[in-house]
């Protein structure tokens, strides 16, 4: 597989943007967030003036896995992640009470990226990220989840805030509804959703809703259900002001730009235009349009450094080979993608490879799926070595 120059060339920029030198003035005198309130729209990239910030949490992972790097290059290299801008999960009620203190480490040219991630029956078409919260707990979901995590943000109103709104939920409510579980969630899905965006529109946040990835809601007969599933619940919100579009990619494995796509000659490429992300954010956003929703993009490049990994485009366990990809920049040269983010923190598994365990899903099982792996969320010293030796661009 060979990338097009399009996309040699923005990785070019990004590493230029991403490692430029710090403002040294400002180091020392650190402090959080503004001096005055962060003001914020959905009319605009907030991406641009706005470094995505290093959180605490993953620094600490990685520096704990560089202690456990034997080869000093790979070491050094290590070290640099932990540099890189990363999104924080709030993937269960206990996370909420850090976060105040993660919002409080974001210098004012800075923002923080938090992935919403919490819904009754989460993970309705898989096992391996099945949530805390049952199905039917909307009130939960509400009360003891969506409405403590307002409040710290409303009580910070000097950081600016990007959120990713619940990954993969709509999307698995257009083309996984056959399953039972997924009919069970679904109504409170959009609600749950519909209640996020509408408790979380404040003046400091901008928010994207997840759209999956073009190997999903990019197939023709799924975009405009797709788009039609997203924008009706944008609007039962009341078409929030702090609405900015789509996260796509996240937690995956596509190029941003690649002729031909990983998948295009594929006996059934015809049906799908979206062969790469930049193609998805494109044809999507066209249908998020039509259908009256705000359509900008943020795209995760947290681990699609290497393709040509997957047997099959719907793999997401673990993908054996992966290499991280472009640190985050708004150098995307598209003007529907506000940024190239990592939103997966690159190292933290996707599922676990053991068979005997509740949570296993067969994908993690699958010849292409990096083994043995831990549990959705926890640590993966080996995956993440492999991340970093097979970074593409490389991280130095
Ligand atoms: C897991 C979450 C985790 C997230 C980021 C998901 O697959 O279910 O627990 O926070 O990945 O690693």
């Amino acid at each position: 597989m060979k990338y097009s120059l399009t996309c040699a060339a923005l990785a070019a920029f990004a590493v230029h943007n991403v490692f430029a030198a710090p403002n040294i003035s400002s180091i020392g005198k650190r402090q959080a967030g503004c001096e005055a309130p962060v003001e914020l729209s959905g009319a605009e990239n907030p991406f641009v003036g706005r470094k995505l910030h290093a959180n605490s949490f993953y620094r600490s992972e990685v520096e704990a896995a560089v202690e456990a790097i034997t080869d000093p290059a790979l070491a050094e290299a290590a070290a640099k992640v932990a540099d890189i801008g990363t999104f924080r999960w709030i993937d269960k009620r206990e996370v909420i009470p850090t976060i105040d203190a993660v919002i409080k480490e974001v210098p004012c040219e800075e923002i923080l990226g938090l992935v919403i991630y919490n819904l009754p029956g989460r993970d309705c078409a898989a096992k391996a990220s099945n949530g805390e919260l049952p199905v039917g707990a909307l009130d939960v979901y509400k009360a003891e989840y969506i409405d403590p995590i307002r409040e710290i943000l409303v009580a910070n109103p000097n950081t600016a805030i990007a959120l990713v709104i619940e990954p993969d939920s709509l999307p698995n409510l257009v083309t996984n509804i056959d399953l039972q579980s997924c009919q069970d969630s679904a109504e409170g899905y959009r609600q749950g959703v519909a209640y996020a965006l509408e408790q979380l529109n404040l003046p400091n946040v901008v928010m994207y809703m997840d759209a999956g990835h073009g190997g999903w809601l990019g197939w023709d007969e799924n975009l405009e259900p797709g788009a039609e599933e997203l924008a009706s619940v944008y609007k039962a919100a009341g078409s929030p002001s702090q609405f900015r579009g789509i996260s796509t990619n996240v937690a995956g494995w596509n190029a941003w730009s690649l002729t031909p796509g990983e998948f295009e000659n594929d006996p059934d490429g015809q049906y799908n235009q979206c062969q790469d992300e930049q193609r998805y954010v494109t044809i999507f956003g066209a249908a998020l349009e039509a259908a009256g929703m705000p359509n900008h993009a943020i795209v995760d490049t947290g681990r699609n450094g290497v393709q040509g990994l997957r047997e099959e485009w719907g793999h997401w366990c673990n993908v054996d080979g992966a290499g991280f990809g472009v640190p985050p920049t708004t150098e995307t040269g598209e003007e529907l993608c506000d940024a190239f983010v990592w939103v997966k923190p690159g190292g933290e598994s996707d599922g676990t490879s053991d068979e005997t365990a509740e949570r296993f899903d067969e994908f993690c099982g699958y010849p292409d799926a990096f083994k043995p792996s831990p549990e959705a969320g926890s640590w993966h010293q080996a995956f993440f070595e492999m991340l970093l030796t097979n970074a593409n661009p490389p991280i130095a």
